[in-house]
Parts: structure tokens; C-alpha cells; sequence
């Protein structure tokens, strides 16, 4: 992988105590299902599974939209990348259905089935990026990105020059990446940044199209956070040319 330091993250990497179960989970089975330097991208030996497509998650959460959309679409490979770890361990407690503690006494192996057509890449995005090969994937997901809304804060933004280029150059062609955002300031962030990329054209067939999310759309936390709270989610797709 890259150097680590070389990338600085300004985002939360721990929350609240991680619960014993969890703990459990991100020390036994997160390596089995982990993406490292030595992983060799080819789509045939990466999952448990021959995928038809490969999807990217960048910035999970919680996991919940990666569980429920990797048990809709099992012939579809995902990679999910997420630096905070009691989202990685919540999504490890969706796919393996372990709550209990008490598992590791009784099962001191585990194996998920469920987790065969998912990857986790455990760290900044940006240090994934240079070791996936070019038009691997069919689709990433970018759902609530820090909007990072101050001005002075606005390099942080994921929505950048640099992390658009490697996005193009990983997505075949015709691939599809899918912005989502309840924040103002994001949405025009995107509209002019997206505007000025050429790799990419904006699927929308007029403007009203971003009030609805597209088909087959999962929620995410952040989203029902978002309507909860009254503000309004605007979704984007953007096809690679
Ligand atoms: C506002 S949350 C949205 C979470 C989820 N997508 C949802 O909609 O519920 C943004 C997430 O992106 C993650 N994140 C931010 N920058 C990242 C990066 N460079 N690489 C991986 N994850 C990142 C954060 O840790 C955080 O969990």
C-alpha cells in the first residue's frame, strides 16, 4: 500500500466502545475478508464468488447499504471501503448475523457464506486507489460523503479533481458512479466539479432528476438521518465516457 502518512485523513477513525462481539469479529474475521498490499485484483480469485459485476463503496458507514445490497445482488462482487471501525464492525455483525459474545467460546471459526461476494478495504480510499487496475469496476457509490462545508475546509472534500481522475480511470467504460448528498453546499460543490471533469457526463435528463433517488436505490443511515432532520437528499449519476 502507499504510505500511509503521506495521505491525511481528518475524519473519526474510532467512535463509542466497540462491544466484545464486534471486537471478536474485527480480530478474527476481518483479515479473511480484507483487501492488503500483497491482494491480486483479478475478478475470477478476488471474492468467494465469479462476479458478474464489480461495485465499490467508498465510505460505507454503517454497513448498512453494503449488507442489504450485497444479499440482493449475489452475482455482483463489492468492495467496501470504510476508515471508521465500529462502521467496519457493524457491517462484520450484518454479514456474519454475530451479536453474541459468547460465539467466539463456541464457534472459534467462523465462516460466512454471506460474505462472499464482499471485499473490505479497512482505510483511506485513496490508499485502495492505486492498486486496483484500470476499468475494474462497474459502479461506485460515494452516498454522503463529508460535506466538509467551510470554505477553508474545502480541499477535504472527497468530490476532487484527484479523486475523480483515479475514479475514471478504474471505471470501465459506460461505468457508473453514483453521488449522493443532503448538504447545500455539496450539491454545488458536485454540480461544478462534476461540470468541469471531462471523463464524465451527468445522466440527468433534467434537473428535477436529482429529487429522486434512481432505481433500485438502498437507504443509507445517512440519508433517513437526513429526511429525519428535514433536509432534502439530492442524488447523482454520472456515466463514464
Ligand atoms: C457522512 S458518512 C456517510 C456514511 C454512509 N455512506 C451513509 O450514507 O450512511 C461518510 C463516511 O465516509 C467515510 N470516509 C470519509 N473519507 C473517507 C476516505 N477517504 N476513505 C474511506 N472512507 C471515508 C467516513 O468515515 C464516514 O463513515
Amino acid at each position: 500500500m502507499p504510505d500511509i502518512s503521506a495521505v491525511k485523513f481528518f475524519g473519526r477513525r474510532k467512535g463509542r466502545t466497540i462491544r466484545k462481539a464486534k471486537t471478536f469479529l474485527l480480530e478474527n474475521f476481518l483479515q479473511k475478508i480484507s483487501l492488503s498490499a500483497q491482494t491480486v485484483f483479478d475478478r475470477n480469485t478476488l471474492f468467494g464468488i465469479i462476479p458478474d459485476e464489480v461495485h465499490l463503496e467508498i465510505g460505507f458507514g454503517d454497513g448498512g447499504h453494503l449488507a442489504e445490497l450485497s444479499a440482493k445482488k449475489q452475482n455482483t462482487g463489492f468492495i467496501g471501503v470504510e476508515v471508521f471501525q465500529n462502521g467496519i464492525a457493524n457491517l462484520l455483525t450484518l454479514l456474519t448475523g454475530i451479536k453474541d459474545a459468547q460465539h467466539e467460546i463456541e464457534n472459534p471459526t467462523i465462516a460466512s457464506k454471506r460474505a462472499d461476494n464482499v471485499r473490505i478495504f479497512p482505510e483511506d480510499a485513496r490508499l485502495l486507489f492505486p492498486h486496483i487496475p484500470d476499468s475494474f469496476i462497474d459502479k461506485i457509490y460515494l452516498l454522503f460523503p463529508d460535506p466538509w462545508p467551510k470554505n477553508r475546509h474545502a480541499e477535504r472534500r472527497f468530490v476532487n479533481p484527484d479523486n475523480l481522475k483515479e475514479m475514471a480511470r478504474i471505471l470501465k467504460k459506460g461505468g457508473i458512479l453514483q453521488i449522493a448528498t443532503d448538504h447545500k453546499v455539496y450539491k454545488k460543490h458536485v454540480l461544478h466539479t462534476m461540470h468541469d471533469c471531462k471523463d464524465f457526463i451527468w445522466t440527468a435528463q433534467k434537473i428535477a432528476d436529482f429529487d429522486r433517488p434512481p432505481q433500485d436505490w438502498v437507504e443509507t443511515k445517512y440519508q433517513r438521518k437526513a429526511v429525519r432532520e428535514g433536509r432534502k437528499p439530492v442524488f447523482f449519476e454520472y456515466k463514464r465516457i
